[in-house]
């Protein structure tokens, strides 16, 4: 029965196909403080109602968007420092469960759609991070509001809120650490233009840290620019954990996260394979077969 549901899902067709639209929008996303300040009531009052950790923390959502507000208004993107943030890292701080951190690079996606199912915790799954995943913001030092045009440089690329955060979430990891990385992308699963590069890997108390696994995604039907077996840029990596006494694990393409990137590329013959190895070890019901034993056990049960 739940391999029949399992094949449902894997094969139905998707019920319409996503356009793609030309959004060269790439000022301050439009109704900014008002996606900032629910989503922090949102993660306070409702997704973490139960979670006793962050309701002690005393997050204050007025006095987190003041000072984030204070710290970008009225400078330009890259006058902005990472100290500048501080307080910000401050007011936005609660427990979590930092020996299930989750680093990822070059894969966002597959990453975000796993942690919370798992219970991990990404940056991204911290309030500072959850706040402006997925958000653009700028201002400059001529204006007193977020702006409508911002440039590249410190806001898409090498931004200094990203590298704060970042920062913080690193230092706190402990016991045993996860990096979800890209073996296909040609920089390098440790690229030298990532975030978990410069500001991640440099910021982590490794006398907190005993074990550091890798798990190293490929994109169906992509050539691989690197595998544990094969590996360039992660014997950096390697390197630097063994210097710091840190044991070094990589896993190529892990069971739920290879599941995951074929469910994106369902049609692709090397997902096609891993579907119908699936489909051997587990006996495919037939619809009308799959209902009838309902019934029959129903049956049975209303019987005895
Ligand atoms: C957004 O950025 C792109 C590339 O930098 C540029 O071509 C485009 O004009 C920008 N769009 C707006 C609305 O500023
Ligand atoms: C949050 O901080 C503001 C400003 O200091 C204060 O007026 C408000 O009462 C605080 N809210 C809570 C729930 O503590
Ligand atoms: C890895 O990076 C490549 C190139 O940027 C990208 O096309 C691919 O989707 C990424 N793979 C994953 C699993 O995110
Ligand atoms: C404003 O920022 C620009 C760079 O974005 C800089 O060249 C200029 O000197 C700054 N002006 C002041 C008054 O700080
Ligand atoms: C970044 O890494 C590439 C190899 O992946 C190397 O050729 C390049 O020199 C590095 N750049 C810096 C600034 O370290
Ligand atoms: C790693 O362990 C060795 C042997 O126990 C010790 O001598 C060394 O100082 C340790 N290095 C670090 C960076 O902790």
């Amino acid at each position: 029965m739940l391999s029949l549901l399992f094949q449902l899902l894997l094969f139905s067709k998707p019920s319409f196909e996503a356009s793609l639209c030309n959004n060269l929008y790439n000022g301050t996303t439009k109704n900014f403080k008002d996606i900032v300040l629910g989503r922090c009531f949102y993660y306070i009052n409702s997704l973490h109602k139960d979670n006793c950790e962050i309701n002690s923390a005393n997050l204050n959502c007025s006095l987190i968007w003041d000072e984030f507000y204070r710290v970008i208004v009225n400078k330009s993107p890259c006058q902005v420092s990472i100290e500048d943030f501080d307080q910000f890292v401050h007011l936005t701080s609660h427990p979590y469960s930092n020996e299930k951190s989750v680093f990822w690079s070059g894969t966002y996606k597959a990453v975000h759609q796993i942690s919370r199912l798992k219970g991990d915790w990404t940056l991204e799954d911290t309030l500072s991070g959850y706040l402006l995943d997925g958000l653009s913001f700028c201002s400059d030092n001529k204006s007193d509001n977020f702006l409508t045009i911002c440039p590249t440089d410190c806001v898409t690329r090498n931004n200094p809120f990203w590298n704060a955060v970042s920062k913080n979430y690193a230092s706190k990891a402990t016991g045993r650490v996860t990096a979800v990385l890209n073996g296909t992308r040609n920089s390098g699963a440790l690229s030298n233009y990532s975030t978990f590069f410069n500001y991640e890997l440099p910021s982590m108390n490794f006398k907190n840290i005993n074990h550091f696994q890798v798990i190293l995604l490929h994109s169906p039907e992509m050539s691989k620019y690197e595998t544990c077996q094969m590996p360039k840029t992660l014997n950096t990596l390697r390197n630097i954990l063994q210097s710091n006494n840190v044991t070094y694990e990589c896993i190529d393409d892990n069971f739920y996260l290879k599941n995951f990137l074929c469910i994106e590329n369902q049609n692709s013959p090397e997902c096609q394979k891993l579907f119908s190895a699936f489909s051997k070890t587990s006996s495919v019901i037939p619809f009308w077969h799959a209902s009838a034993s309902i019934i029959a056990l129903t049956t049975f049960n209303l019987l005895f």
